[in-house]
């Protein structure tokens, strides 16, 4: 891990903050009693919530699936990764290809804590961890670039973070400047929270977690999260709910979630 290894990262344990929050949401032990409390706050506005990130975590483990066995695609970079659960992206993507190379940025120190969990490669392979903001994205690109090598396809992926930048960080400028770095053929997969589906309880679950998180959220609606797609192919079936991209069956795809989700190739 070349960005460091944390001996003693400091935590701000006065607010909420969403790796951890999903952390609790996903049954993880590394959140503090203020995530906690927000993380049950916005379950009672959004009851499914939990379904919810589950859906979340399986459109990963469909679509990284997809990428490496159905595509053909090697290399991975995860940006937003958040605290290793089950199924993280490198051992989901090198139990299909061994060789397959990923890796994982985020902002939280965290994350940066347990990123050990992350680098357990397949010795085929090869997985780095980088602590950076998705904002900067030049930084992230030319550290990326010691693991990847950007003359062949990378897989890019924004699970679950791209709420977390607000429209006047111009998320649709920060996808396409990481997919202006990777050449043809290669993939952007988006998963957001909606705007638009189950939106009153949405929205009172997004004022919930604004009222006491560090940073706050926006959802969008599904137009808003197509056009983060802008200039790229969608791969069938298009920006859809999440459990609706590809499901195995049909239990999976019923699975309450109010999530977009998608996957799109650089023509
Ligand atoms: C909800 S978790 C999603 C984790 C995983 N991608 C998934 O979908 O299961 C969001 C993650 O994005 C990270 N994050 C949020 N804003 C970020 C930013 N500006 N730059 C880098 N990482 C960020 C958080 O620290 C957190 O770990």
């Amino acid at each position: 891990m070349s960005s460091g290894e944390a001996e003693s990262p400091v935590f701000d344990t006065s607010v909420a903050h969403i790796a951890r929050v999903y952390d609790y949401w996903l049954g993880g032990k590394d959140d503090y009693p203020v995530d906690r409390v927000v993380g049950e706050r916005v379950m009672q506005a959004y009851p499914d919530n939990v379904y919810s990130v589950r859906a979340n975590r399986a459109f990963l483990d469909r679509e990284v699936r997809y990428l490496v066995g159905e595509v053909g695609i090697r290399q991975f970079l995860d940006v937003g990764t958040g605290i290793p659960t089950a199924n993280n992206t490198h051992e989901v993507a090198q139990s299909v290809a061994a060789e397959c190379r990923v890796v994982y940025v985020d902002n939280d120190p965290i994350v940066l804590a347990h990123a050990r969990a992350l680098l357990t490669s397949d010795p085929a392979g090869a997985t780095d961890y980088i602590e950076a903001d998705l904002r900067e994205t030049g930084q992230t690109l030319a550290r990326a670039a010691q693991s990847l090598d950007f003359s062949e396809p990378v897989a890019v992926m924004l699970l679950g973070i791209l709420h977390m930048i607000p429209d006047h960080d111009d998320p649709y400028a920060i996808a396409a400047g990481l997919m202006d770095a990777v050449p043809a053929g290669s993939f952007l997969a988006i998963s957001h929270p909606a705007s638009d589906i189950n939106a009153a309880e949405g929205a009172e679950a997004a004022r919930g977690y604004n009222a006491q998180a560090a940073e706050p959220a926006t959802f969008r609606s599904r137009a808003e999260v197509a056009a983060l797609f802008e200039g790229l192919d969608l791969v069938e079936p298009g920006v859809v709910r999440a459990p609706e991209w590809r499901p195995r069956s049909e239990i999976e795809a019923k699975s309450p979630s109010n999530l977009w989700g998608g996957v799109a190739r650089k023509p």
